[in-house]
């Protein structure tokens, strides 16, 4: 493989370091090419094709459906460890012992509690008001209560701004969700897991007796290890973005929670409930949606299907539909909705329009299946998302910022008008 791309300008050639990953990923370092060329630079709308940096938390292999955190295959993650354990792995670079563990989880559990005036922001959003809304509000809201700036270079700092962020966002999501309910506030249990108290700051009602499910926790527990990172998505570009700025952490995953809530991205978990609603309120007709699909005339989208990375099968979508099956014959029940999805899927993957154009079902086709059993309504989908992201968000901060990248500024190619003369009013 040789170490240099050249390109040709105009007749001149030019030369690039070319760049090689753990995975013998090829990159083409073209940081040199608007000076060396005077002026020239590439575009790529959407970044299609267009590395931003280099990281070290997560390989995704679209073409194989690999998906690792810092060498761990997910397949093994969601089988032997926990999502706080995982989530240790994400953002400091290794699993934890036992003694990191217990530290870890104790440091989270002491920022449980929100700043009671959070209750004046919360009182002010309307009655229906979208959880995400609120979580991304709340989430910058963190900010006010917690000014204090962070060092980046200071290790207790940064670990102080981590924790505190771990802890208070699975509680601001579940106010959220109460809010949306009309229900009255949660507060955390520190007795409790995180995964456990993620389950009774949601659901418990004071005037009942809380009756954890454990088939309940051990299915959310998969679930949201298998959305901790994704490498350099929307969100997690934001984020990324944001903080690079150095706006403070908090501020920049508010950002990512709002990047987050577009149906092309986590949006899109609730955006294929009600897709899947709609077919079944449409009797079942899974073809009828597929040739609308298909249709260039028709926007319609098969939601939770298609990625940017995955031209095959999302990994997580795999480990997700197993979990459902394995859900529902536990708790003794079936989703009329989850037979839907499967025959959608069926249709879909032996329709030659999907085969080409390589669209497979991702994370988001079957996620919102099992947050439906669990008890959560369609709007808190995409904010379940988001707790199970956080960790990556904060990894991706976290060594943005301790790679200390430059602020993220793209270039742009002007095509508006060339310079013109100003008309007065009676001259237009
Ligand atoms: C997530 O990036 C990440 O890692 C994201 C994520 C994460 O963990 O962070 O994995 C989470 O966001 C998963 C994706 C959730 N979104 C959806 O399920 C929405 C439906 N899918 C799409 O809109 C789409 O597939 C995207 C947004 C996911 C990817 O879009 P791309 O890569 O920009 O591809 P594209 O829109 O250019 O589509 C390529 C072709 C087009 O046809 P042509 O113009 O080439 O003829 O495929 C078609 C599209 O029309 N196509 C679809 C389709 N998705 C793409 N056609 C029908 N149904 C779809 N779902």
């Amino acid at each position: 493989m040789s170490d240099i791309a050249k390109l040709v300008i105009n007749g001149q050639e030019y030369e690039f370091p070319v760049k090689v990953g753990t995975e013998n990923e090829i990159a083409i370092d073209i940081k040199s090419l608007r000076a060396a060329t005077n002026g020239v630079i590439t575009i790529d709308s959407g970044f299609k094709n267009t590395g931003s940096c280099e990281s070290k938390i997560t390989f995704l292999d679209g073409e194989k459906g690999i998906l690792r955190h810092r060498g761990y295959a997910i397949e093994d993650l969601t089988k032997k460890a926990g999502f706080l354990e995982v989530a240790y792995l994400v953002i400091f670079g290794e699993l934890p012992t036992k003694e990191q563990f217990s530290k870890w989880e104790a440091d989270i559990k002491r920022h449980s509690l929100l700043n009671e005036e959070m209750k004046n922001i919360i009182d002010g959003f309307p009655k229906k008001a979208h959880p995400m809304g609120m979580l991304s509000s709340l989430t910058s809201a963190l900010t006010a209560f917690n000014p204090a700036t962070v060092d980046i270079n200071s290790e207790e700092q940064v670990y102080g701004a981590i924790t505190t962020l771990m802890g208070k966002f699975p509680v601001i999501a579940a106010w959220a969700h109460s809010k949306n309910q009309g229900l009255p506030l949660n507060y955390a249990n520190n007795s409790m897991g995180y995964i456990e108290n993620i389950m009774q700051l949601m659901f418990r009602i004071p005037t009942e007796p809380y009756e954890m499910n454990p088939i309940a926790v051990k299915a959310l527990d998969e679930l949201l290890i298998l959305h901790e990172d994704h490498e350099q998505n929307c969100s997690t570009s934001t984020v990324r973005i944001v903080g690079s700025s150095e706006a403070g952490l908090f501020a920049s995953v508010s950002g990512g929670v709002s990047a987050l809530w577009g149906r092309l991205h986590g949006g899109a978990n609730q955006a294929v409930l009600e897709m899947l609603k709609d077919i079944q309120d449409d009797g079942g007709d899974v073809e009828k949606y597929i040739n609308k699909a298909k249709d260039k005339n028709d926007p319609f989208r098969l939601m939770g299907f298609g990625h940017r990375v995955y031209k095959n099968f999302d990994p997580r979508a795999r480990i997700i539909k197993n979990a459902a099956d394995e859900l529902f014959a536990d708790l003794g029940t079936n989703d009329p909705v989850l037979e839907i999805a499967k025959h959608l899927e069926e249709v879909a993957l032996s329709d030659p329009y999907f085969a080409e154009k390589k669209l497979y079902p991702n994370v988001d086709f079957y996620s919102g299946i099992i947050y439906r059993a669990l008890g959560f309504p369609v709007e808190m989908f995409t904010v379940m998302c988001a707790i199970g992201r956080l960790p990556g968000w904060i990894a991706q901060w976290k060594e943005m910022r301790l790679n200390h990248e430059p602020i993220g500024r793209p270039r742009q190619l002007y095509t508006g008008e060339p310079l013109r003369a100003f008309k007065e009013f009676d001259e237009r």
